[in-house]
């Protein structure tokens, strides 16, 4: 990866929010209004809280000083913009020091329901609310500190598969039933119905050793969702496990496969993969090459 010119040593640059268009606020406001029509009762209170707290529907691409100041003040985190995915070193060194790296470009029009790279929609509207939540706030600064000290183990894979599970496609039990942490399932209004009410996927009590060795999907809806009890139990199981002779033993490997269940999983809900094997996102595609 190159870092590009403009950016700064930890890969760094200014939001350059008064460049942003008309047009780049209104797709914020579009995206925005779009998962306000699903969250509700589907999202989890936290997530929700988090939106409200940072005023993030207050209209248009937030400003990330004065968001970050706000955040600051309630849990320590601030989010700086970089160009993009950025190097493993620097991501985790971003978040051992409260930093959340957060894309500065929006998405356009013909893409509002899927990108490949993530955009300050999916990061700032999926990942910043639930920094406001202590815990969550805490659990993030503990996977960067452990995703710089797995740097010396060939085993990034499995660690990258907790992030995945949990940060990126978590769910929560509650007394309400299932609800919504994870970003880049907020983030998206497709698959914040499908997380929760298809047939599909399967949903599997969180399980540490069990998700670190999970493959995923990463251009389509999953086919597993994993589900934790409390922000609590995702906090204690991560930070009072020495990851070193897991990765000795799971060394970079997935040893189950996207849609498996096993014997010994708590399976909430066992998945039809009915969307998986008519062929996904792509399946109207016409043939791939
Ligand atoms: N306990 C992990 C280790 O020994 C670090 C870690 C904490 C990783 C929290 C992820 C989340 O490396
Ligand atoms: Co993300």
């Amino acid at each position: 990866m190159q870092k590009p010119d403009h950016a700064r040593d930890d890969w760094t640059i200014d939001q350059g929010w008064s460049n942003y268009t008309e047009d780049e606020h209104e797709v914020w406001n579009l995206l925005y209004k779009r998962q306000m029509d699903v969250l509700p009762g589907r999202a989890a209170s936290e997530f929700m809280q988090g939106l409200k707290a940072l005023d993030l529907g207050k209209g248009g691409i937030p400003e990330f000083e004065s968001m970050s100041d706000e955040l600051e003040s309630l849990t320590g985190w601030r989010v700086v913009a970089v160009p993009g995915l950025v190097p493993d070193e620097v991501f985790f060194d971003h978040l051992a020091n409260r930093r959340f790296p957060a894309g500065q470009f929006i998405r356009k029009r013909h893409q509002l329901d899927y990108l490949q790279e993530p955009d300050v929609f999916h990061d700032v509207f999926g990942h910043v609310p639930m920094l406001t939540n202590p815990v969550f706030a805490d659990y993030m600064e503990a996977y960067g500190k452990g995703g710089l000290r797995s740097l010396n183990f060939a085993a990034l894979k499995n660690l990258a598969a907790l992030y995945w599970y949990t940060v990126e496609f978590g769910l929560i039990r509650t007394d309400e039933g299932l609800r919504i942490y994870g970003a880049g399932i907020v983030s998206s209004k497709t698959e914040s119905i499908f997380a929760l009410e298809d047939p599909s996927p399967n949903r599997i009590g969180f399980g540490l050793e069990r998700l670190m060795q999970t493959d995923y999907r990463i251009d389509d809806f999953q086919q597993t969702y994993f589900v934790i009890d409390s922000y609590e139990q995702l906090f204690r199981a991560t930070v009072d496990t020495d990851f070193a002779p897991l990765y000795e033993q799971m060394k970079g490997q997935f040893a189950h496969s996207p849609e498996t269940v096993l014997s010994d999983d708590e399976v909430l809900h066992r998945g039809s993969q009915a969307y998986a094997k008519a062929g996904g996102r792509f399946a109207d595609a016409g043939q791939r090459t």
